[in-house]
């Protein structure tokens, strides 16, 4: 090392085109899954409250969202569907003619070049807003494979190209495996959220899915935040049941767990810019307190940064637009 005056790291921030030729890492739209909610109805558009410029869409709006978006670059969208009824098996999640099944149907017939790829989780369908059964006044673990299994068929039955499961039951990822391969689906993808962590950063999400739980919290399913090593042991299990990319979830809080799972495992690695980094985002920069653009591209490349090949992100659309 040689030292001032020899050594000047800012020779090299002089313009914008030395700036540019020693970029490490740069976000393209490739990058970007976009998260859609589909509700059933004709020509729905509600705008979710805590979630400026997101809405619940009905299947024709979603496909004219999703078309909007791959006209910008972005590949690939992930759908969470809102029934029309909740019960306390969540029923409509696996349903041949449920809402996701139909959006997935309608997606692939209009836009078949559309990586369409499905959130597998009962919680949007439950009336308990439980990710799984409830026994006993708890999630019942074992009986809850069999039904996220056949969500996962279903999916793969309307025409997903990859199914995520993110309900953080043990063995889910094993179920819904063997599931899909008897049934000639072994060459479906599985993107699991393999480290998800109980985080205050979904709530507007459960605004958006209307998937709160109505008694209780999800600590007893989803990851303590204060774990990390805990996260390469689930993705290593995700990985060895079947997974073929796996998620950490939240992304902003979760950074260092991102960049550990990244040097830990190769497989493709996702992280979920989720809803309530979104909505702090957006709510600053309405009040003028940040610049919107500026800062979203920042988080977006930190996440690439630390690690993740893929972005699950409301900013998708938004993003690549600016990219282009
Ligand atoms: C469903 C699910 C959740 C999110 C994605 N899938 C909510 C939860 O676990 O409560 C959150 C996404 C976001 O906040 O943007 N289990």
């Amino acid at each position: 090392m040689s030292f001032f005056p020899i050594a000047r790291p800012r020779r090299l921030r002089k313009t914008g085109a030395l700036r540019a030729m020693v970029r490490e890492t740069e976000i393209q739209t490739n990058d970007f899954i976009y998260p859609l909610f589909v509700v059933p109805g004709k020509n729905v558009k509600a705008p979710v409250k805590s979630m400026p410029g997101v809405f619940q869409l009905s299947i024709e709006n979603i496909v004219k969202e999703a078309a909007s978006a791959l006209a910008v670059g972005v590949p690939a969208v992930i759908l969470f569907g809102i029934p029309s009824h909740k019960d306390e098996r969540g029923s409509e999640g696996y349903a041949r003619g449920g809402i996701v099944q139909k959006a997935v149907a309608a997606l692939k017939k209009d836009l078949p070049e559309l990586v369409v790829i499905t959130d597998v989780c009962l919680c949007e369908y439950t009336s308990h807003g439980h990710c799984g059964l409830i026994r006993s006044g708890d999630v019942d673990n074992d009986a809850t494979l069999g039904l996220l299994a056949r969500m996962a068929v279903s999916h793969a039955e309307a025409g997903a190209d990859m199914v995520a499961p993110s309900d953080m039951m043990d063995g889910r990822v094993a179920a819904i495996r063997d599931a899909l391969g008897r049934k000639g689906f072994d060459t479906l993808p599985i993107m699991s959220y393999a480290a998800k962590y109980a985080s205050g950063f979904y709530g507007p999400f459960r605004d958006a899915a209307e998937s709160a739980p109505k008694f209780g919290d999800r600590r007893g399913y989803q990851m303590d935040p204060p774990n990390w090593r805990e996260a390469i042991r689930e993705v290593a299990l995700d990985i060895e049941e079947g997974a073929d990319i796996v998620m950490v979830k939240p992304a902003l809080a979760y950074l260092d767990v991102l960049s550990r799972v990244r040097d830990e495992f190769d497989v493709p690695v996702a992280a979920y810019n989720v809803s309530g980094e979104f909505s702090m985002i957006k709510a600053a920069a309405q009040n003028g307190w940040i610049d919107h653009d500026r800062v979203m591209m920042e988080v977006l490349t930190a996440i690439k940064r630390a690690g993740a090949d893929l972005i699950l992100t409301y900013f998708a659309k938004d993003a690549a637009r600016l990219l282009r």
